[in-house]
């Protein structure tokens, strides 16, 4: 007897065929029939769309978008900004990161793969674009570049991003978890900016030079 036939002289092939008929003859009368007519037509579903009115780049962008679609993919795929990348689209690497507030001063940075485009009405954003440009670079992009602070580059706009946005906060006070005094004057430290940036992940482990890029420029802001 083949090992995969049992007793009765079925095979598990013939078990698992006979059962899917079954499911399939059963399943497609009045179930199949109720879900369909409860589902939004397409063409309607299709046209959920929302207005969203954001300020990207010092730009006010008008977008008509699905509301389920992040704010990364509304920059990407919307606004032709691919300068943020999509690493794990799961708010683990950091790739995606871009500076979002009311106003260009109260931004702080966020994983744009993690929040509606619907969400940012209103908002002013910054991408690694509205940093600064080829001819003019930022001086956190010029430190990336003086210091080698990447290699395949896929992580570094969020890098920049993110430590631009981290050199902000250090200046207004904004405490991590390894501050050790919650009041007084903070510093870029190596510690700081290791926990301060420790949600941009770079597979290439440029990190020795990333920090050396970014305690360059928070002395020079210093
Ligand atoms: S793509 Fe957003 S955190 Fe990885
Ligand atoms: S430079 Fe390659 S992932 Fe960071």
């Amino acid at each position: 007897m083949n090992s995969d036939q049992g007793s009765s002289g079925m095979t598990r092939r013939t078990v698992i065929a006979s059962g899917a008929a079954g499911v399939v003859a059963s399943g497609a009368g009045p179930l199949a029939g109720e879900a369909e007519a409860a589902a939004p037509p397409r063409a309607a579903a299709a046209q959920a769309t929302m207005p969203v009115r954001m300020t990207v780049n010092g730009k006010v962008r008008s977008l008509s978008v699905d509301p389920r679609v992040t704010l990364l993919d509304a920059l990407r795929e919307h606004l032709d900004l691919t300068g943020s990348k999509k690493g794990c689209d799961h708010g683990q690497c950091g790739a995606c990161t871009v500076i979002a507030g009311a106003t260009a001063n109260d931004g702080r940075r966020i994983n744009s793969c993690l929040s509606l485009a619907v969400m940012h009405d209103g908002d002013t954003i910054t991408t690694i674009e509205g940093l600064g440009t080829p001819d003019d670079l930022h001086p956190m992009q010029a430190a990336f570049v003086k210091h080698d602070g990447y290699q395949c580059g896929y992580c570094t706009p969020g890098q920049i991003v993110s430590a631009t946005a981290t050199l902000r906060e250090i200046a207004d006070g904004v405490p991590s978890h390894v501050s050790t005094d919650l009041m007084g004057r903070m510093e870029p430290s190596e510690t700081e900016l290791r926990e301060r940036m420790s949600g941009n992940i770079c597979r290439c482990a440029a990190y020795a030079n990333i920090i050396a890029a970014v305690r360059e420029v928070a002395g020079e802001q210093a």
